[in-house]
């Protein structure tokens, strides 16, 4: 029998379980704000239940049923009716999915700095699932491959292109590929920077320091997204998808550009050869020295769809298409406001557009890798979720950096970009579970996104 939640009871076994909790500890260690947490649509004869937790830098130092003081007291308000409730604490919601989707109300305090616990949420719904061993976890859907579909060096005998087969030029991919060879044809070595030398000698010592850590995330991730696609190539190949590998032969050598217009940059304008190393942080080290490689290498033994799934999601939906997406229009428009080193600008604008068709791939492959088979849906939206956390800690860790960000830099502004850029892939990848393989391309080919102008037509 699952417990009564939301009981005094229940409330005070909660906070036992925080308070054992190290995990809980680390991840809280900062917070020292009351939080008063409602169950929404209690019908019973007391109105709503609510529990008050008095949570201080990683402990709980008071627990009990919420008062009306309590209530109007408590920073942090958070209510959800009791199916929510119950879903969070089976593991079948994300905590931070729920806020952004605003299953969970936040009825007082600030859901951006909540965004920034989530590690935390995590943790005190783990701890609350613990009070009840039968609210079990959900399979993670990540079981073992048994047999080695198609993969590099096991395609079948032959080619495509002397089968009456031959390319699909009306296909999405051959389409971002004529797209790639039309506007992606740029030099990072034409780009003229002698105005971004003279802005670099104008910009005092705290404008250059943000300026070097900006592209120092930039410069490795572009390095990183280059070196980590082969094996996606690969597997793609394995399967004999022509048109994709085609398109995916630009895409690799679109990241080798990228990699070269940033060390140019540094190289020529901010005559910098430090270890710049130093300004990659624990979430950014998360994805880049970890998640990615992990993600993308894996294919080279598993190339099953499961894992092209974590591949996908890791680089296209987190990597390019929250964090890049992100940078690359803050940065753009920072620069731009400021009418700051033009030829920097000039770059990121052009690299901007090749990650839109990057993006554009991404999307087609996981929309076509969910229409095959809709049951890797859960396994998306976990593996999504679970990559949100470290994306928007590299955000939280820039800002954390400086007292003052100069430029006009808000955090806010990233933050907002960045969960707006992941909400709208996650519901565009949502929608593909609904169809069949020949209808994600005729969904895709009318998507908004992926047709604007410049992008795949014209
Ligand atoms: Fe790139
Ligand atoms: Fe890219």
């Amino acid at each position: 029998m699952p417990e009564e939640i939301f009981t005094g009871r229940w409330v005070a076994r909660w906070a036992a379980e925080l308070n054992a909790s190290e995990r809980y500890r680390q991840a809280a260690a900062s917070w020292e704000w009351p939080v008063v947490f409602v169950l929404d649509d209690d019908s019973g004869p007391t109105g709503p239940r609510q529990v008050f937790l008095d949570l201080w830098h990683g402990s709980c130092r008071a627990a009990r049923p919420a008062s009306e003081a309590d209530r109007a007291a408590a920073p942090y308000v958070i209510a959800a009716p009791e199916a929510v409730w119950r879903e969070l604490l089976t593991g079948d919601l994300d905590p931070l999915i729920a806020l952004l989707h605003r299953k969970l109300e936040v009825r007082q305090g600030s859901v951006l700095k909540l965004t920034r616990y989530a590690a935390a949420a995590r943790e005190m719904v783990a701890a609350a699932a613990r009070i009840d061993s039968a609210a079990g976890a959900s399979d993670d859907g990540a079981g073992s491959v048994t047999s080695l579909p198609p993969g590099p060096g096991r395609r079948a005998p032959g080619f495509v292109t002397t089968s009456p087969e031959g390319l699909d030029h009306e296909s999405l991919p051959m389409r971002l590929y004529h797209k790639a060879k039309r506007i992606g044809i740029w030099n990072p070595q034409d780009i003229d920077f002698a105005r971004d030398i003279e802005d670099w000698n104008r910009l005092d010592d705290l404008e250059r320091e943000v300026l070097l850590h900006l592209t120092s995330l930039f410069q490795a991730g572009e390095e990183s997204v280059a070196q980590e696609i082969v094996p996606l190539i690969a597997a793609i190949s394995g399967e004999r998808r022509v048109e994709e590998e085609l398109y995916l032969a630009t895409f690799l050598w679109e990241e080798a550009k990228h990699t070269e217009f940033f060390r140019r940059f540094l190289d020529e304008v901010a005559g910098d050869a430090s270890d710049l190393s130093r300004f990659h942080g624990a979430s950014y080290r998360v994805v880049f020295y970890e998640q990615l490689p992990v993600a993308m290498g894996a294919l080279l033994e598993d190339p099953t769809p499961e894992a092209q799934v974590r591949a996908s999601v890791t680089y296209n939906m987190i990597v390019e298409g929250t964090l890049a997406e992100t940078g690359y229009h803050a940065y753009y428009a920072m620069l731009e406001r400021n009418d700051l080193l033009p030829g920097l600008r000039e770059g990121v604008g052009l690299l901007k557009r090749d990650e839109s068709r990057h993006i554009a791939y991404g999307v087609f492959l996981l929309s076509r890798l969910l229409a095959t088979d809709p049951g890797l849906w859960p396994g998306l939206e976990r593996h999504m979720q679970s990559l949100l956390e470290p994306a928007l800690g590299i955000i939280h860790e820039l800002f954390d950096a400086y007292e003052v960000v100069p430029f006009g830099l808000e955090i806010d502004d990233f933050l907002d970009y960045a969960l707006a850029q992941f909400q709208k892939r996650l519901a565009r990848l949502e929608r593909a579970r609904e169809l069949t393989p020949d209808q994600v391309m005729a969904d895709l080919s009318g998507d908004p996104e992926l047709e604007q102008p410049g992008q795949l037509s014209g």
